[in-house]
């Protein structure tokens, strides 16, 4: 009987992390959909997810914490048997100019969208030596690359991502796990359509040379390519999808 390989996706509850999950299931995966303490209606979700053909399974867990996501991955092996892919998709903005930026802005953003790309890794690494290899796909962004303005948060931890991905990518080739780190631009999701309207004309719109936001499902695609048997010789990579925002 064919192995069932299994993904699991931080924040695989919003605009992003929904489109992800749908294309891994496409792909094959059964895959596990992680949700924050602060998510009032995850089964909303995982109904509205069934109706359109889509079985997911949900985990509470805050990732920033490093006992609950230890204790989270260690319900999904015991329930799924086994871990494939680690998407840290996961993640929060807090934007304001530094000058404005509280304490708890900078706390708030690390730890979501950082230290949970390493309590989530630490326990997903040991399955997949085990069973003789893995996927790890950091969810960074394109403001990690070039910085943005109100962002120093937001793209400090985002650039901190890609490093984590190389040096992890060098400890984990000769086990067959591969770490790689995708780049969006400015998607068509509940983060980036927050900003005021005026920003997004006269700010966001005009940098991007395609000339509209990208779709999730776009970024999807690329995912489920790395998340394949096809992309073992990518690693290491960060993969920029931005509609020509920025070229490196
Ligand atoms: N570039 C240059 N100058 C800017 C600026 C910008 N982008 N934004 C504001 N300024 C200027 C203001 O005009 C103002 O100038 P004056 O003092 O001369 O009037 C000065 O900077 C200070 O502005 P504010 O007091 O408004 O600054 P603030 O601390 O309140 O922060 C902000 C403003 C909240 C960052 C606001 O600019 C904003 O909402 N920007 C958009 C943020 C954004 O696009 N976030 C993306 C979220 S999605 C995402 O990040 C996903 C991804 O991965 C791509």
């Amino acid at each position: 009987m064919e192995i069932k390989k299994v993904a699991l996706v931080t924040g695989g509850m919003g605009g992003l992390g929904t489109a992800i999950c749908q294309r891994l299931q496409r792909a094959g995966f059964r895959v596990a959909a992680t949700y924050s303490p602060h998510n009032s209606s995850p089964e909303g979700w995982l109904a509205a997810q069934r109706d359109e053909g889509y079985r997911f399974t949900a985990y509470k867990v805050d990732v920033g914490d490093f006992a609950d996501s230890e204790w989270m991955v260690q319900k999904l092996l015991s329930e799924q048997g086994r871990l494939d892919v680690l998407v840290n998709n996961a993640g929060i903005t807090r934007d304001r100019s530094l000058a404005k930026m509280q304490h708890d802005d900078w706390v708030e953003v690390m730890r979501t969208n950082l230290d949970s790309v390493f309590n989530l890794s630490k326990q997903a690494i040991e399955p997949m030596i085990a069973q003789g290899g893995g996927r790890i796909i950091n969810i960074s962004s394109v403001n990690g690359q070039k910085g943005a303005f109100g962002q120093t948060n937001y793209s400090a931890a985002k650039a901190a991502m890609h490093g984590f991905t190389k040096a992890l990518a060098l400890e984990m080739a000769r086990h067959g796990v591969t770490v790689n780190t995708v780049s969006p631009g400015y998607l068509r999701t509940k983060m980036v359509t927050a900003v005021p309207e005026e920003v997004m004309t006269s700010r966001i719109l005009p940098q991007i040379p395609v000339g509209r936001l990208g779709e999730p499902e776009e970024v999807a695609g690329l995912v489920a390519y790395l998340s394949s048997d096809e992309a073992a010789f990518v690693t290491g990579a960060n993969i920029a999808i931005n509609g020509g925002q920025h070229m490196s």
